[in-house]
């Protein structure tokens, strides 16, 4: 932290006000029981509210009310849970294939009481069968990789925002094949879940000419 500036727990207490009690319940459930059950790494425990709650939330100002959205590969729930809290509004499905990963989502979503909006799917989305008006993605794979996996479950005006790191430009270009074959528009976005927050670097990938279509 630097000085003068927030604490992350503390600008986390300011997004999700109201909802504050039940992303900290998240963030014990990440420490205690995610990291016992292998799912997060135990250096991970010092930076949950930095690099996994507010990295996610910055994905909220993208996401329209009401918006059916996918978490594909959500592991142990991110992008999905910190957004479906801050966002009761959203109706949330968490994609995620194995097992142990599938079963501690089901889990946690119960003992957080949000099933009326959050649902698991355990299912890798190449065999999912429905489309949602958001496709979310955080560390799922190269961008190459996540368009195949992702484009299929996008709604024909549906988005793909996918959380990625600093190699975001060369993916982009490695990844100009299938965004020609699926006709879609990247652009990257820098966001935050606060203006003391660390920036969060999204790929958007659009339908090819929604951007201009949305200028107008
Ligand atoms: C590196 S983890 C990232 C987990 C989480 N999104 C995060 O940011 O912490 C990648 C996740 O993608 C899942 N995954 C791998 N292949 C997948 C596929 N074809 N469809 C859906 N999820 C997949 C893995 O099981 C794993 O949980």
């Amino acid at each position: 932290m630097i000085e003068g500036h927030s604490a992350p727990s503390e600008i986390a207490r300011q997004i999700y006000r109201d909802q504050f009690a039940l992303i900290n319940r998240y963030v014990d459930i990440l420490r205690l029981t995610a990291v016992a059950w292998g799912l997060l790494g135990p250096r991970e425990t010092d930076r949950l509210w930095d690099r996994h709650i507010l990295n996610s939330a910055a994905l909220s100002g993208l996401i329209a009310a009401d918006s059916a959205v996918a978490d594909v590969g959500s592991g142990a729930g991110l992008p999905g849970i910190p957004l479906a809290i801050l966002r009761p509004d959203i109706r949330m499905t968490l994609i995620e294939p194995l097992l142990r990963r599938s079963t501690f989502l089901t889990q946690t979503v119960e003992e957080l009481g949000i099933t009326d909006h959050v649902t698991v799917v355990r299912s890798r989305a190449e065999d999912h069968q429905q489309s949602y008006d958001v496709v979310a993605a955080r560390a799922l794979a190269p961008l190459n990789r996540l368009i195949g996996w992702c484009n299929r479950l996008r709604a024909p005006d549906g988005v793909i925002l996918a959380l990625k790191g600093a190699s975001t430009n060369d993916e982009i270009l490695a990844a100009n094949r299938e965004l020609a074959v699926a006709r879609l528009d990247a652009e990257v976005l820098i966001v935050r879940a606060h203006p003391e927050a660390d920036p969060a670097t999204v790929v958007r990938l659009r339908p090819r000419g929604a951007n201009a279509r949305a200028a107008q």
